[in-house]
């Protein structure tokens, strides 16, 4: 990242979130190296900071042009040739809501565009970043992939490929995460104050040493196995997402949508309430025909079945799998034992929680068609379909996909497409990344996932949907 900003040798550096230090130390072995006089700019709020930074081997004369001040909302008046960052990472709803105020209306006269309040700080860090940098200045800036995933991505990165030149993006490979302990994917925009061009690098780090990256990036030796380098379209990467690979062309003429509809488990407002086990149940009294089987977390299911006997073992293992699942029936005309437990939860004060209060009764709950694939959408064992042979239903930690026909025929293809690998690499096309492999994916981007044309054309599932379209549109 140094090395990128430093590149011209630059008189001038700025670090806005100066933290311990680290990009000041390798700019000063930089500018050493280089021969050249560089002096070193910084901010940070935390006043401890420069304690920290001295210790990790900065000087007074190294650290004499460090400001105690916010960067985004009393930034720096001059405008720095090279800018190197790691913002701080605080998303939206640990911002207070007058911050909130400040960074939205900030963003707004700073792009003209609405930025969407989802976004986190290290958003608005950014876009004060390239406000400080001089003509033909240069920002490398790590961050968490979300900055391109987020609601806000689409104008952000819409008013940055407008304005500045997209010089790179650097990703990582799962085992050379450079925040190996964090869950999150971080990846590295290389920006410059110039007009934009329409390609730029998107880069793939296959390993922690710098150095081959170095020579990569520097032209020294051609991309290989440690680093691989995809030469790409603006535009292109724009609408894939900047922190997914490439699209190869036309992925898919096929998606999930088109077989199938998905819908988000169950909320239940408390699940120490109205989710138990058999023994819990029993000890109440409740008449088993008032729960329905539903499953809580994603870990309660190892592998892509779920089965009855996965269910009675959970339970035996004192893992809650009873759902109390009443409908609207009045009070009075609920079985004594239920009526002493409901009570018990008004003492609890269950019927003032926050998703429960909009419910009437207050007990009610959200019902679902026991669907028959589940989908686990994040966690550290990476996103997979599930074939649901249990007929639970599942909690909000899990979806619930349902085929748009019922036939056995159909179901069977469905889910011979969905759990190939072809098809679950293909969630990264529409999901959301996090460290590792995990890989959050919403309701409806899901629907747009792409199923491999091969894949469904083979199980032969095109053929209901030619028919259908031809028939009765079910979509
Ligand atoms: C991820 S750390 C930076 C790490 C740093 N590059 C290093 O070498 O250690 C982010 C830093 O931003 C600082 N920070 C948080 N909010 C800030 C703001 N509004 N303006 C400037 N700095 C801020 C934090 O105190 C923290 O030290």
């Amino acid at each position: 990242m140094v090395a990128y900003v430093l590149h011209r040798h630059p008189a001038l550096l700025l670090d806005p979130a100066l933290g311990e230090g680290a990009f000041f130390r390798a700019a000063k072995r930089y500018a050493e190296c280089g021969g050249f006089t560089l002096t070193m700019h910084g901010r940070d709020i935390d006043p401890e900071i420069l304690i920290h930074a001295r210790e990790s081997g900065l000087s007074d004369a190294d650290l004499q042009h460090v400001e105690l001040k916010d960067f985004v909302l009393e930034p720096p008046r001059e405008q720095f040739p090279a800018i190197v960052a790691n913002p701080p990472y605080i998303r939206h709803h640990r911002l207070t809501t007058e911050q909130k105020q400040l960074l939205r209306h900030y963003a707004q006269a700073a792009t003209g565009r609405h930025i969407d309040g989802r976004a986190g700080l290290h958003v608005y860090f950014l876009i004060r970043a390239l406000q400080s940098l001089s003509p033909h200045g240069r920002l490398a800036y790590i961050v968490s992939a979300d900055i391109c995933e987020g609601v806000f991505a689409r104008q952000l990165w819409g008013w940055i490929c407008e304005k500045f030149r997209l010089d790179g993006v650097i990703t990582f490979s799962t085992g050379a995460a450079p925040f190996p302990d964090v869950d999150t994917n971080a990846l590295i925009f290389l920006l410059a104050n110039e007009p934009p061009v329409p390609e730029f690098d998107w880069v793939v780090c296959h390993t922690r040493e710098t150095a081959p990256l170095l020579a990569v990036l520097e032209q020294q030796v051609p991309p290989g196995e440690a680093v691989t380098v995809h030469r790409r379209t603006v535009t292109e990467a724009l609408s894939t997402g900047l922190s997914r690979p490439p699209q190869a062309e036309a992925v898919s003429r096929f998606t999930l949508g088109d077989f199938a509809s998905v819908m988000r488990g169950i909320v239940t407002g408390d699940n120490d309430f109205f989710f138990l086990t058999s023994a819990q149940r029993d000890k109440l009294g409740i008449p088993a025909g008032l729960f329905v089987r539903a499953v809580g977390r994603t870990r309660d299911v190892s592998g892509d079945h779920l089965t009855l006997d996965d269910m009675d073992r959970l339970d035996e293992n004192g893992r809650p799998t009873y759902l109390l699942s009443l409908n609207g029936t009045a009070f009075d005309a609920l079985p004594m034992s239920v009526q002493q437990y409901l009570r018990e939860g008004e003492r609890r004060g269950i019927p003032e929680k926050v998703l429960i209060q909009t419910r009437k009764p207050w007990y009610r709950m959200e019902h679902r068609q026991v669907p028959p694939f589940l989908f686990a959408y994040l966690g550290r064992r990476s996103s997979r379909f599930i074939r649901n042979q249990a007929g639970v239903v599942p909690l909000t930690c899990l979806m619930c996909i349902y085929p748009h026909l019922t036939d056995s025929a159909f179901i069977e293809r469905l889910w011979r497409v969905i759990s190939h690998p072809e098809t679950v690499a293909n969630l990264r096309l529409v999901g959301k990344s996090y460290g590792g492999d995990a890989i959050k994916v919403e309701p409806r981007a899901l629907e747009r996932l792409p199923l491999p044309d091969a894949l469904v054309v083979e199980s032969g599932l095109h053929q209901y949907l030619q028919q259908k379209q031809g028939a009765l549109d079910f979509r």
